[in-house]
This record gives C-alpha cells, sequence and structure tokens, in this order.
C-alpha cells in the first residue's frame, strides 16, 4: 500500500491517506519528544523498533481479544492501520506511582498501588494534558457514557494482558498510556504501544527501559528499547 498525502505530522508519527479511504499509513519517526514537546530529539533508529515493537504488542493484544487499529506492518518504519475518528482523551493505568502523579500527589517513585489506578488526560500539548475525569468528557461532550465505561474496560484489559506478558520477561509495567477511536459503532485501540508511552523496569534491579530515559537523560535510549523487544522474544529488524 502506498503512502498518498500527509494529513497528520503529531511529535513522534505520521499519518498517510491510501487508496483505500478507510485506511491509513502510519509512519514511525526517529523524533522523540517529551514535557509536551518542550525536549525534542531525533534518536536514529527509535521509529524503526517502535514499528516493529507496536506490531507485536497490537497482534499480541488481538489474540487475547483486544481489537485494535492495526493491520499490518509494510516495512520497517510504517504500518497500515484502520482509519479512526479519534478521542481527543488519553487513557493512562498506573500499577505503581511514577512520573506526574507523584508531583501531584507527593507520592514516592516507585510505590506499588494497592490497585491500578485509571486516569483520562486530554490530549492538548498547549495545556500540558491536564487531568480530567468522567463528568468532564460528558460535559464537553468528547465521548458517551458507554464510550467511556468501554475505554477504560479496554484499558484495563490491555493492563493485564501486557502487565502478565512484560512480567514474564522480567519487566514491570509500571504505568502507560493508550487512545482509542471509532469506526461506525466499533470502538478500537489505536495510536500506539512501545516504550515511548509506558513506563517498562526490570523486575530485579528496577532499572528503567522506556522513555524516561530519554526523559532524565539517562542515555541509551532506543539500545534499551531493542533490550526490551528481545526480551519479549521480538526478531526487530535493523534498518
Ligand atoms: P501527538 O499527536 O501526541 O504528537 P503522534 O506523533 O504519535 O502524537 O501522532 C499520531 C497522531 O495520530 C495522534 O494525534 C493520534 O491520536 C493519531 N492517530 C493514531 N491512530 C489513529 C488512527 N487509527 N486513525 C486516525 N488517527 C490516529
Ligand atoms: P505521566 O506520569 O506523565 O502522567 O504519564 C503516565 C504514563 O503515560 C507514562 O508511561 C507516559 C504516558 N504518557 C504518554 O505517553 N503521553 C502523554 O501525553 C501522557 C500524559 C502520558
Ligand atoms: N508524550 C508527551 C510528549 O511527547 C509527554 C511525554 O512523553 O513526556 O511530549
Amino acid at each position: 500500500m502506498e503512502k498518498i498525502q500527509e494529513i497528520t505530522k503529531g511529535k513522534a508519527k505520521s499519518l498517510y491517506t491510501t487508496s483505500n479511504q478507510e485506511q491509513l499509513v502510519m509512519h514511525f519517526s526517529d523524533d522523540t519528544s517529551a514535557f509536551d514537546g518542550k525536549k525534542k530529539e531525533a534518536l536514529m533508529g527509535k521509529g524503526s523498533v517502535n514499528n516493529q515493537f507496536n506490531a507485536f504488542i497490537m497482534d499480541h493484544l488481538e489474540k487475547n481479544g483486544v481489537e485494535t487499529h492495526h493491520i499490518e506492518v509494510l516495512n520497517n518504519n510504517d504500518s497500515l492501520v484502520h482509519k479512526l475518528s479519534m478521542f481527543p482523551i488519553e487513557c493512562v493505568i498506573r500499577n505503581r506511582a511514577s512520573g506526574s502523579i507523584c508531583r501531584r500527589l507527593g507520592t514516592e517513585d516507585g510505590l506499588i498501588l494497592e490497585s491500578p489506578l485509571f486516569e483520562f488526560f486530554l490530549k492538548d500539548d498547549e495545556l500540558g494534558d491536564p487531568l480530567i475525569n468522567d463528568e468532564h468528557i460528558l460535559s464537553f461532550g468528547w465521548a458517551t457514557r458507554h464510550q467511556i465505561d468501554e475505554m477504560k474496560l479496554l484499558t484495563y484489559k490491555v493492563n493485564t494482558i501486557l502487565s502478565k506478558l512484560f512480567l514474564d520477561s522480567g519487566l514491570i509495567l509500571v504505568d502507560f498510556k493508550v487512545e482509542f477511536g471509532v469506526t461506525g459503532e466499533k470502538i478500537l485501540l489505536a495510536d500506539e504501544f512501545t516504550p515511548d508511552g509506558c513506563r517498562l523496569w526490570d523486575s530485579e534491579t528496577l532499572k528503567k527501559m522506556d522513555k524516561d530515559r530519554f526523559r532524565q537523560g539517562l542515555g541509551d535510549v532506543v539500545e534499551s528499547y531493542h533490550q526490551v523487544a528481545d526480551r519479549l522474544g521480538m526478531n526487530i529488524k535493523l534498518d
């Protein structure tokens, strides 16, 4: 499937139209962003590892009953996806406290939560992706009650499936962000699941293996993504 025209250029990915009106090409670039675009850098090979990483995770979720937008990998950096109407919302689950929740609630980094914590954020870089709740979503009409319930249910399901997958490879899924979109009546998991949008710690040493290495200037960002992929048995093709 050929890319025709770029319709969205985000901070890490671009979307292109194709000859099929219902399908898009998602291109994973090397661009890496943190703090809502305030820190930016191109990290060689990141787009390629993330595209293939994402495909592996989306396939695993599909096999375990979560419907996703992913159709197939086209080449190292591109995948074909179903075109969706996206909710302007990010769904986050935390198994341990880290990142923004520590700043917000004064919590210690790594605190194991009594139960997984679900949070919604509004997808708006200029506002710094503020924390919102169901009532905001209903009042502003960003999604219906049914869609809110479905997004929560699916995000919890993703957490259960992936926490096990990672733990079996010696990694703790600390937290993650996912996005959903609709086509007709169907809600599908969209965007990406890669180390750019989650926190993964080595279960023995608690070493950070995700984008916090970039946020905190710890180095070896792409190398760590490859190490995670290797542990999960992904066969990542190099450029
Ligand atoms: P950002 O918007 O945070 O800068 P990206 O660089 O990842 O993020 O850009 C990808 C964009 O594509 C995001 O806005 C995301 O919501 C959107 N998107 C992801 N999957 C789909 C899809 N299947 N259909 C339409 N848009 C999508
Ligand atoms: P946070 O600690 O910054 O709120 O992030 C929680 C998790 O969600 C973390 O794994 C990073 C991910 N995330 C993104 O990938 N993009 C975002 O815009 C936000 C708010 C979170
Ligand atoms: N995903 C957001 C960004 O790219 C926030 C972050 O990861 O820190 O800026």
